[in-house]
């Protein structure tokens, strides 16, 4: 007999090309594991065990497009040059091999680059206009207009590049505060150029990045847009305190091409306009927004949320996902990413949708530490 998890789960979805056999999603998740940005084969098994066990697509860890300041993370994998991109295919193989699908998660991290830090030392840190998250001005240069255009050629070519080496799809890094998100928010866009002003204006950055994609790859290629109202060290912001304002943002960038957004929040359970008298939660507005499909995330089967203490391994206890199945019976949204529940317990899936909750290991310290 089958569980209400897999009747809720277990059934496949159509992501333009790419066929999921089920609703389970791996959330992106930097791990860092990568000397001199190369994913090895720790890595590819890394991600094919997940796989192994019934995750039916793999976001991976953000990876860095071909910018110089795009990433401060010496071993965090980048998207560019022979053997980085050689050692993705690799990764690709493993997922394959299993049975899963893998898309790889375009980063560039933007002003919230730390200065002097690997991979490019000398490389300044860069954002719409020089403003950091917390409003200080003048803590980095403002893109020209030129290093715009080579910043969303950078995204294109990762697109291009991954579906080359065959990935089943692409997610770009709209969230938490990184760069394409520091377009998108008053506090760190100041421009006034066409890049900035209002909530329409602000879009443009995105939107080309999503055009520029969608020249380079093919029509039914899936183009993800993760985005979420929380940036880095700050979970009250906001980019919209309405479904209008929520539409005014992702409208323009939906219509650039997105196949599927990934509504980044903390708690899936958690109302986001609760004065519109609707428990929707932020994935479920996007979709209602934007009429796409939408991932949905936040402390899925965990009862402490994602937060800095997170990193120095502040450990979780597995919690149930009734809440969770319920929203999906009123289908509120698609697809559900797993983060640390997933790196916890790499059997998850399986686990979950075959009825052995009971098995499924909390998130400990020793989860974040190691690549197991
Ligand atoms: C170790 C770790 C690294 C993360 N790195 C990324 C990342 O590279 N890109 C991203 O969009 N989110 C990243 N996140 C956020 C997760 O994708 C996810 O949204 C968050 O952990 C909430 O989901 P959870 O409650 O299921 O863990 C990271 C989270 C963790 C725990």
């Amino acid at each position: 007999m089958s569980t209400r998890a897999a009747q809720a789960l277990a059934r496949p979805f159509t992501l333009g090309s790419a066929e999921l056999p089920n609703r389970i999603v791996m959330a992106p998740m930097t791990r860092a594991f990568s000397p001199h940005g190369v994913p090895g084969d720790d890595v590819a098994a890394y991600y094919g065990r997940r796989a192994a066990a019934g995750t039916g697509l793999i976001i991976t860890e953000g990876t860095y497009v071909d910018h110089p300041s795009a990433g401060d993370i010496g071993k965090a994998p980048r998207f560019h040059g022979e053997d980085s991109l050689e050692g993705w295919r690799r990764v690709v193989g493993a997922v394959h091999a299993e049975g899963g699908t893998i898309m790889p998660q375009l980063w560039h991290v933007g002003i919230q680059r730390v200065a002097g830090k690997p991979p490019y030392p000398e490389a300044p840190s860069v954002g719409p206009s020089g403003v950091a998250l917390d409003g200080t001005e003048g803590a980095g240069e403002a893109l020209t207009s030129a290093d715009i255009d080579r910043i969303v050629e950078a995204f294109a070519e990762a697109a291009a590049q991954a579906e080359r080496i065959g990935f089943d799809g692409v997610e770009l890094h709209g969230a938490h505060g990184y760069l394409i998100d520091q377009f998108l928010w008053e506090r760190t866009n100041r421009r006034t150029d066409a890049y900035g002003g209002d909530a329409a204006s602000r879009t443009r950055f995105a939107a080309d990045i999503v055009r520029a994609v969608r020249e380079r790859v093919s029509p039914d290629f899936p183009v993800l847009f993760r985005f979420s109202q929380w940036k880095a060290d700050n979970y009250d912001a906001k980019l919209a305190t309405t479904p209008d304002e929520l539409q005014e943002v992702l409208g323009p960038i939906a219509s650039a091409g997105v196949t599927a957004f990934h509504a980044s929040g903390r708690r899936y359970w958690e109302p986001e306009f609760p004065d519109h008298d609707s428990t929707l939660n932020i994935g479920g507005w996007a979709r209602k927004v934007t009429g796409k499909p939408v991932v949905t995330v936040g402390s899925v089967g965990l009862d402490a949320v994602f937060g800095p203490e997170t990193f120095q391994g502040s450990g979780a206890g597995v919690q149930s996902i009734e809440g969770l199945l319920e929203r999906f019976e009123r289908d509120e949204f698609d697809l559900v990413a797993v983060g640390r529940a997933l790196l916890a317990d790499p059997e998850w899936a399986r686990k979950v949708l075959t009825g052995r909750e009971s098995e499924l290991v909390p998130f400990t310290k020793d989860s974040v530490r190691t690549l197991h």
